[in-house]
């Protein structure tokens, strides 16, 4: 694809990097346990397949979705689960994988909500973080990368659901973004 495409924050071999040496943490310190990896739908699809794969030490998948109201690029922290877990958790080592905290109002929420059904350990995953714009403290084990208060696509982080698949981590031209924005704006 050719994407309007400003700026690469992370590149492939960067996300590749990362990946590993998450795993490698992961599997070192849930050695001889069986992980939950619970994926938040979409944006983690990509990053979950690969650091699961990664794993050495046995891994269930699970999935939820959640929207949160407000606008597609900013957080208002009310959250509504689109799609539950299939899987019981209780008693189980939970490990959230998300893609990016923002505001941290959803995984705030998530955190809250899974930790009342009585894992046995709950952990975050996040391949990104802004810490800039952070309005609640997140517990985040193990984080990619740090970045900046930046709109940012690629490997499963979309604008409106375009660009996930872009093999990188980048910032959009703003004019491609104005221009996502008003053709999403067009369909509510
Ligand atoms: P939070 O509740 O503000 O932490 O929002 C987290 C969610 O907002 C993430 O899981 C993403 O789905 C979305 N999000 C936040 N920042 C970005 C971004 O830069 N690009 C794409 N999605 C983002
Ligand atoms: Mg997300």
């Amino acid at each position: 694809m050719n994407a309007p495409i400003a700026e690469v924050l992370v590149g492939s071999d960067e996300l590749a990097a990362k990946v590993d040496e998450l795993a490698a943490r992961i599997s070192a310190d849930y050695a001889g346990e069986e992980i939950l990896l619970v994926g938040v739908l979409k944006g983690a699809v990509f990053f979950m397949a690969d650091i699961a794969r990664r794993i050495t030490t046995p891994v269930a998948l699970d999935f939820m979705a959640v929207s949160s109201y407000g606008s597609s690029t900013d957080s208002s922290g009310v959250v509504r689960i689109l799609k539950d877990l299939d899987l019981e958790i209780a008693g189980r080592h939970v490990l959230i994988v998300e893609d990016i905290i923002d505001s941290g109002l959803t995984l705030s929420y998530l955190l809250k909500n899974l930790r009342s059904r009585k894992p046995a350990s709950l952990e975050v995953c996040a391949l990104l973080t802004k810490p800039s714009r952070r309005r609640t403290e997140i517990p985040c084990k193990y984080v990619g990368f740090e970045i900046p208060d930046k709109f940012v696509v690629g490997y499963g982080l979309d604008l409106a659901d375009h660009f996930r698949t872009l093999d990188f981590i980048g910032v959009l031209t703003p004019e491609a973004a104005a221009e996502i924005m008003e053709e999403a704006g067009s369909l509510l």
